[in-house]
């Protein structure tokens, strides 16, 4: 490990952790070992979930950010290095849903998902590499979804969750001699307020059960357990590459 300590090693930034998948994610962190940073555009939340994970014994704070905002994005690890001592994983989960058939879909539309979803990884991730490149080893997951295969009626979501592919294979190419690892996960459905706000929530998950192999939807552990997974040690050899946490439903 050379002269970098296991305690400088393990400083966490989850975005749009204050719900859903990226709640949950931060807490598996968390209890793992890592200090994690909660950062929102919903700062209250985001504060609200870590003062939760605080009480089970977790080091985490929640601060606010918007993803799309690269000057916020650099000032938030510059914060993060100048408090933690050390940032060491990034894992970029927020996201946001503007469904519509592609040929009634908006510029803003289209323009607003591809900033949160693919923008957002990017700033984040052009702002953490460097203090990773210096410690010698880093972690950083971008959530890409199932989607990234295409799906009908999310034209902008499919084209930003496949850009996250790409990202993650070529940040990885550049990163992998620092022992940094970049990798993908892309969940199939799961069960959070970003699916249960959608119009046709009970038709969509029913559907989403039966085309699995596993014959349900996904739980956020499901997806907190492969970013724990690919932010441990042992996961060292892996990257550039796509989880698929789907149960099995490919395309
Ligand atoms: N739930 C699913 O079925 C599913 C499947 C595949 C992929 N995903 C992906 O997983 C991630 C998390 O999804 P979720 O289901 O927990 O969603 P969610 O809507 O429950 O939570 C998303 C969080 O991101 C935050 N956010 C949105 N825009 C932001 C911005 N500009 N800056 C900072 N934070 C912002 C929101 O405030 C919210 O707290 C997303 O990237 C989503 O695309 C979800």
């Amino acid at each position: 490990l050379d002269a970098v300590t296991v305690e400088e090693r393990k400083v966490a930034i989850v975005t749009g952790a204050a719900r859903g998948l990226g709640a949950r994610i931060a807490a598996r962190l968390g209890a793992d070992g890592w200090v994690v940073v909660l950062a929102d555009r919903d700062g209250d939340g985001a504060r609200s979930a870590a003062e939760r994970l605080a009480t089970d014994g977790i080091a985490a704070r929640g601060v606010d950010l918007d993803v799309t905002d690269a000057a916020a994005a650099t000032a938030l690890i510059e914060e993060v290095l100048a408090t933690e001592g050390a940032l060491t994983g990034l894992v970029n989960n927020a996201g946001v849903l503007a469904d519509a058939p592609l040929v009634e879909m908006t510029d803003e539309q289209f323009s607003r998902v591809l900033e949160v979803c693919l923008f957002g990884a990017f700033y984040l991730s052009r702002a953490a590499a460097p203090p990773m490149i210096r410690a010698g080893f880093g972690r950083i997951v971008n959530m890409s979804s199932r989607a990234y295969m295409g799906n009908p009626g999310q034209a902008n979501y499919s084209a930003a969750k496949a850009g996250l592919v790409g990202l993650t294979k070529s940040m990885a190419k550049e990163l992998g001699r620092h022992s940094i690892t970049v990798n993908a996960i892309a969940p199939g459905m799961v069960e959070t307020e970003m699916v249960l706000s959608h119009p046709k929530a009970e038709d969509i998950i029913a559907r989403a059960a039966r085309a699995n192999s596993v014959p349900r939807v996904g739980t956020p552990d499901d997806i907190a357990a492969a970013v724990s997974y690919l932010f441990s040690d042992d996961a060292g050899y892996i990257t550039g590459d796509v989880m698929h946490v789907s149960g099995g439903r490919f395309g």
